[in-house]
């Protein structure tokens, strides 16, 4: 007889890549992710998810889908997926999206009240007009439906970064801080960024608030980059960890200049 083994969000926590149980449960996007605040916040997001959206079939319209995808698997077994992107080498490259669609989320439009999810992961920072696609998303919504974003915080210290250098030296930390052999190759990040005043999650709430979406679920978390640099390069991870606790001591309140990320959950009311 062959027996399973289910894990709990403690040792998902801190699953491997190649742990099979693991791999059977959760999605590979969540256990590429360093242990860490960026991968029990996935955790979090995931736990609402599975509780908060309806049983049975389920219609998600994943904006700037890509190749990858962040949902609990479970969710996707259920779910029809809608991938809208600007990119013909990511569409080319997804492989669990039923519906892809090479276009523009800023001005890409569904019929209203199409879709019980959208998420966003990962790419608000990329879109010029994120006002634009945000409408669409609302849209889109069916009531009670979801809206799932996932993004860099511009006031952190990688967001800051990210946002003041030339898109050669993402290309370059990609390649040599992260190992990622393929990065800026066609189809693959890192992807040029803009920020748009609607990335921080300040201005993201005041659009919730004025557009009847309630903010369920808002998590700023370590950026997962900081416990990969402990990984692959301590001295400079050992050097940019100074440099943030003296950040941090000069700045007012609990700041934390390593939440380089969050993630926002809202609901259509
Ligand atoms: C960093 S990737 C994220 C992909 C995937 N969501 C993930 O987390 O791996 C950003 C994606 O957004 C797409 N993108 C950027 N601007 C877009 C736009 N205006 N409309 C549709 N897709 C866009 C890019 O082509 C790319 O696939």
């Amino acid at each position: 007889m062959t027996k399973t083994f289910a894990l709990d969000s403690t040792q998902a926590a801190f699953a491997e890549t190649s742990d099979p149980v693991a791999a059977a449960m959760f999605p590979q996007s969540l256990l590429a992710l360093a242990p860490g605040e960026a991968r029990q916040s996935l955790l979090t997001v995931h736990s609402i998810l599975q509780a908060k959206l309806p049983a049975g079939d389920l219609a998600i319209y994943e904006a700037g889908g890509g190749s990858t995808s962040f949902l609990p698997l479970d969710v996707l077994r259920r779910a029809h997926v809608t991938v809208v992107d600007i990119d013909e080498d990511q569409i080319r490259n997804n492989d669990y999206a039923q519906n892809a669609i090479l276009g523009d989320i800023q001005t890409h439009r569904f019929t209203p009240d199409s879709f019980d999810l959208v998420i966003c992961y990962n790419v608000i920072e990329h879109v010029p007009d994120v006002e634009a696609a945000l409408l669409g998303f609302c849209q889109s919504l069916k009531g009670n439906g979801m809206i799932l974003i996932g993004a860099p915080n511009p006031r952190s210290l990688s967001g800051f970064v990210t946002k003041y250098s030339p898109h050669w030296f993402h290309v370059w930390f990609y390649r040599h801080v992260r190992g990622d052999t393929n990065a800026g190759l066609p189809g693959h990040a890192p992807f040029p960024t803009l920020f748009h005043p609607l990335v921080t999650p300040a201005n993201l709430d005041a659009f919730a608030e004025e557009h009847g979406l309630q903010m369920i679920y808002r998590k700023q978390y370590e950026s997962p980059r900081y416990p990969e640099m402990r990984r692959r390069k301590p001295v400079l991870a050992a050097l940019v960890d100074a440099a943030a606790t003296v950040m941090n001591f000069f700045l007012p309140g609990k700041t934390d200049v390593r939440h380089g990320d969050y993630h926002v959950i809202l609901r259509k009311r």
